[in-house]
C-alpha cells in the first residue's frame, strides 16, 4: 500500500471530522449532505480495501455526532441506531431481494412506508406515563439531556393517555416546520443576526439552547417513529400497529405513514411523496421502508449500526457543490441588470444545472462570492436554482471579484444605480436591443396580447433579422419574409400571422399590461381600465388622479405619467390603434355587480374547466383582488386538483376553501 493512500485516508478523516464538528457541535454545516456522504463513502471503501488503515478514531467507527459538554450525558436504554440508504429503485429492489433470501421466503414482504423527516432524532422516556427525560442521539450510545427544551414542544405530551406501559422509551424526529423556519430566518435577517442554513439546523440549534424559553419560541414539532423499549405492556406484532398504539397514548405520528403490501407499492409511495414534497409543511429527504412484521424484523436482526429490516430511500440531493465559472449580466425589459451565475454543470434536485440566478449586486455582496469559488447550489422543486453559500476555504488564488459593468453589456449605454435600491439599470431604454426584445416578448406573451407562436426565440430572430423594431412592426410582417426564416414552414408562418391578426382584438386591461409600463402588472392594468375606462383618459391622467386609484402609489403613478409623456410611446400606441388593435368599451359595473369587492382570493391546484388565468380574470371582474399567497387576509381559496401547501395553510388558518364546481356556480355567465 502506498503512502499516498494513507495520506488520502488521513485527509478524508480530517475533513469528515471537521464537517462533523461544524454539523453536530456548531449546528452550522459548511458543505451539503451529498458532499459529506461522498467523502464518507470514499473513506469506507478505502478502509474496506485496506483494513489495516482502520483506526479507532475513524469517523466510520461511530454512529452519530460528537458530544458537547454543555449538556448532561444520558446513556440510552437501548442504542439509537441509524439507517442504511439507497438512492435508486433498483437498489431498493436488490435490498428487498436480500430480505427475501435471508428470510427464505418466496412470498411478498409487507412494509410500513414513512417520510424520512429531516430533523434530529430524539429519545423520550416516560415512566408511569410521565415524561422523565429526553435525549438527543449523540453517538448512538450516549446522548445529551435536552429534557428542558423538549418539554416546551407543544405537541409532546408531558403525560401519556390511556393504557400506557410502566416504562416507555419512544423515538422520533424533532423538526422545525417550514413556516416556522421561514419566520425565524426572516426575523434574524431583519435583526442582522445569523440565519440558519436549513430547518434541520434550526431545530438542532433550538434544542441546544440552555435557556428553554428560546426553544419554546421556535415552534418545534415532533413525529414519533419507533419504540426503543416498553415494559409491562403487550405490544402489537407489526410496526404500523405499534405506531397506532403510540398514537393512542397521545404521541404524534406522521399522517403520511402508509402500509405497502409489497416492494412495488413502496416504489409508488416514494413517487407520490416525492411529487408532494414541496406541499408538505416540513422538510423530508427521502422515505423509509420498514418491514412491517415484528417477527420478520427479529429474524432479520441488525448489522453494526442499523437494522437489516429498514432502509432509507433518499431523494436526489437538493444541494450540491460546484464551481462558479463566470458571471454574465442580463438586461431585462425595464433595463434592470441581473447577474447570472454560470456554473460547472452539476446534477442537483434531479436535473443538471449550469446557471443560477444571483438576483442583484446586494446578493453578491451578501454571499461574498467571487468567480472561481466553490459554491453550494440549491434546487428545490421547480424553483430557479440558487447559490446558497460559498466555501471560502476552497477559494483559488486567482478568484475574481464580481464588478457591475459601467456600461450596458448589450448597447453600451451608461449603467445607473437607482437611489436606495440594489438595482442597476441600463439607461438605453428602447435603444437597447435587449430591452427592445424583452418588451416585444412581453407584448406578445400570453397574459398580454397572447400571440400564439410568437415566442421568445422567434422574437429574437425577427429582431436580429431587422424585421421587427417596435411592436407595431409585428402587424406589418410580410408573409414572404417570415417564410424565408430558417426552420419556418409555410404552415407555421400562416399560423403565426393568424395569431397576430387575432391579437388585434383584445381588452383594454390586456393592452395596458402589454405596453410594459414599469410596475404595472395585470392587476394595476385592470384597475386603471376599470377606473379611467379609456386609453385617452389613462394617458392624460395626472399623478394625483392616478394615486387616487386603488393600489396605485406614488412610484407606480410616476411610472405611468412618465410613460405617457414620452413621445415615442405615444406614437407606438397611436400606430397600434391605426393598424387595427382594438378592444370593447369597458362596461361600468355597479357595486352590486361586483359582489366580491374588497375580498382577496387565492387560486391553487389544477382547474379542469378553465385556466387559472381565466379564473383570475373572472374574479377580478367580480371585484376581487387575486393574490399569490395565502395569509390571514385571504377571503377565499379556490382549490383545484392536487392543491398542496396553500390548501394546507388555508385550512390551518381556517380560511374558506371552495372547489372549481362551487366557483363556477358563483359566476354569472359561464
Ligand atoms: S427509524 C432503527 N424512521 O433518520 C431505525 N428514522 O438516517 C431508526 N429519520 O436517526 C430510525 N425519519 O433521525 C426512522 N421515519 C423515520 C425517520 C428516521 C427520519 C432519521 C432519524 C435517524 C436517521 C437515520
Amino acid at each position: 500500500m502506498s503512502s499516498s493512500i494513507e495520506n488520502k485516508v488521513n485527509s478524508l478523516k480530517s475533513a469528515i471530522e471537521d464537517y462533523n464538528y461544524q454539523y453536530y457541535v456548531l449546528d452550522a454545516p459548511t458543505v451539503p449532505d451529498a458532499e459529506y456522504d461522498r467523502l464518507m463513502k470514499e473513506l469506507i471503501e478505502l478502509e474496506t480495501t485496506y483494513p489495516e488503515l482502520i483506526s479507532k478514531d475513524s469517523p466510520t467507527q461511530k454512529v452519530g455526532g460528537k458530544l458537547d459538554s454543555t449538556f448532561q450525558p444520558i446513556i440510552h436504554l437501548t442504542p439509537m441506531l441509524s439507517l442504511d440508504n439507497v438512492f435508486s429503485s433498483d437498489d431498493f429492489l436488490a435490498f428487498d431481494k436480500r430480505l427475501k433470501n435471508r428470510l427464505e421466503r418466496d412470498e411478498k414482504i409487507e412494509f410500513t412506508c414513512e417520510p424520512k423527516l429531516d430533523g434530529l432524532a430524539i429519545s423520550i422516556v416516560y415512566r408511569n406515563g410521565i415524561l422523565e427525560f429526553a435525549a438527543t442521539r449523540g453517538d448512538g450510545k450516549v446522548g445529551e439531556d435536552v429534557t428542558h427544551n423538549i418539554r416546551t414542544i407543544a405537541s409532546i405530551p408531558l403525560k401519556l393517555r390511556g393504557n400506557f406501559p410502566s416504562l416507555l422509551d419512544v423515538r422520533g424526529e424533532v423538526f422545525m416546520p417550514k413556516s416556522a423556519f421561514e419566520k425565524i430566518n426572516k426575523d434574524a435577517l431583519e435583526k442582522g443576526e445569523k440565519v440558519f442554513a436549513n430547518p434541520r439546523n434550526a431545530a438542532a440549534g433550538s434544542l441546544r439552547q440552555l435557556d428553554p424559553s428560546i426553544a419554546a419560541k421556535r415552534q418545534l414539532a415532533v413525529y414519533f417513529y419507533s419504540i426503543g423499549s416498553a415494559e409491562s405492556v403487550e405490544l402489537p406484532n407489526n410496526h404500523y400497529q405499534r405506531l397506532m398504539q403510540l398514537k393512542s397514548w397521545g404521541l404524534p405520528i406522521c399522517p403520511e405513514i402508509k402500509v405497502a403490501a409489497d416492494e412495488s407499492e413502496c416504489l409508488s409511495y416514494y413517487q407520490r411523496i416525492l411529487q408532494n414534497r414541496e406541499g408538505l409543511p416540513y422538510e423530508i429527504d427521502g422515505v423509509v421502508y420498514k418491514v412491517n412484521s415484528v417477527e420478520q424484523q427479529q429474524l432479520l436482526g441488525y448489522v453494526a449500526k442499523a437494522p437489516r429490516w429498514a432502509i432509507a430511500h433518499k431523494f436526489p440531493a437538493q444541494e450540491e457543490l460546484t464551481k462558479l465559472i463566470a458571471v454574465d449580466f442580463q438586461v431585462g425589459r425595464t433595463g434592470a441588470i441581473t447577474p447570472v451565475a454560470r456554473l460547472e454543470p452539476v446534477f442537483v434536485g434531479g436535473v443538471t444545472v449550469s446557471n443560477a440566478t444571483l438576483h442583484n449586486m446586494d446578493e453578491i455582496d451578501r454571499l461574498g462570492v467571487q468567480v472561481g469559488d466553490t459554491v453550494i447550489i440549491r434546487r428545490a422543486g421547480d424553483v430557479i436554482p440558487q447559490i446558497v453559500s460559498v466555501i471560502e476555504n476552497k477559494r483559488p488564488a486567482n478568484a475574481l471579484k464580481i464588478e457591475i459593468p459601467t456600461v450596458c453589456p448589450v448597447c453600451s449605454s451608461d449603467v445607473e444605480r437607482e437611489t436606495d435600491q440594489a438595482i442597476y439599470r441600463c439607461s438605453g431604454g428602447l435603444v437597447c436591443d435587449a430591452q427592445k426584445k424583452q418588451s416585444i416578448k412581453h407584448y406578445a406573451s400570453r397574459k398580454a396580447m397572447d400571440i400564439e407562436g410568437l415566442g421568445d426565440k422567434l422574437v429574437d430572430i425577427l429582431c436580429d433579422e431587422k424585421l421587427v423594431d417596435t411592436v407595431v412592426d409585428i402587424y406589418r410582417l410580410p408573409r414572404e419574409s417570415l417564410i424565408k426564416l430558417e426552420r419556418m414552414a409555410e404552415k407555421s408562418a400562416d399560423n403565426v400571422l393568424a395569431a397576430i391578426e387575432k391579437s388585434k382584438s383584445t381588452t383594454l386591461p390586456k393592452f395596458i399590461y402589454a405596453l410594459g409600463i414599469r410596475e404595472v402588472g395585470e392587476v394595476t392594468a385592470t384597475n386603471l381600465a376599470n377606473k379611467l375606462l379609456t386609453i385617452e383618459a389613462i394617458a392624460n391622467a395626472s399623478q394625483a388622479d392616478l394615486e387616487a386609484i386603488k393600489d396605485i402609489g406614488e412610484v407606480v403613478a410616476h411610472h405611468i405619467v412618465s410613460f405617457f409623456s414620452n413621445e415615442y410611446n405615444k406614437n407606438v400606441i397611436n400606430e397600434l390603434i391605426s393598424v387595427g388593435v382594438h378592444w370593447p368599451e369597458i362596461e361600468v359595473l355597479s357595486e352590486s355587480e361586483q359582489p366580491l369587492l374588497g375580498q382577496t382570493w387565492v387560486i391553487t391546484g389544477t382547474l379542469s374547466q378553465m385556466s387559472r388565468n381565466e379564473a383570475k380574470q373572472q374574479l377580478m371582474k367580480l371585484g376581487a383582488k387575486v393574490s399569490g399567497s395565502v395569509s390571514s387576509k385571504t377571503h377565499t381559496l379556490l382549490a383545484g386538483e392536487s392543491a398542496g401547501s396553500k390548501l394546507t395553510k388555508a385550512n390551518d388558518l381556517g380560511i374558506k376553501v371552495i372547489d372549481e364546481e362551487a366557483f363556477i356556480q358563483l359566476l354569472p355567465s359561464f
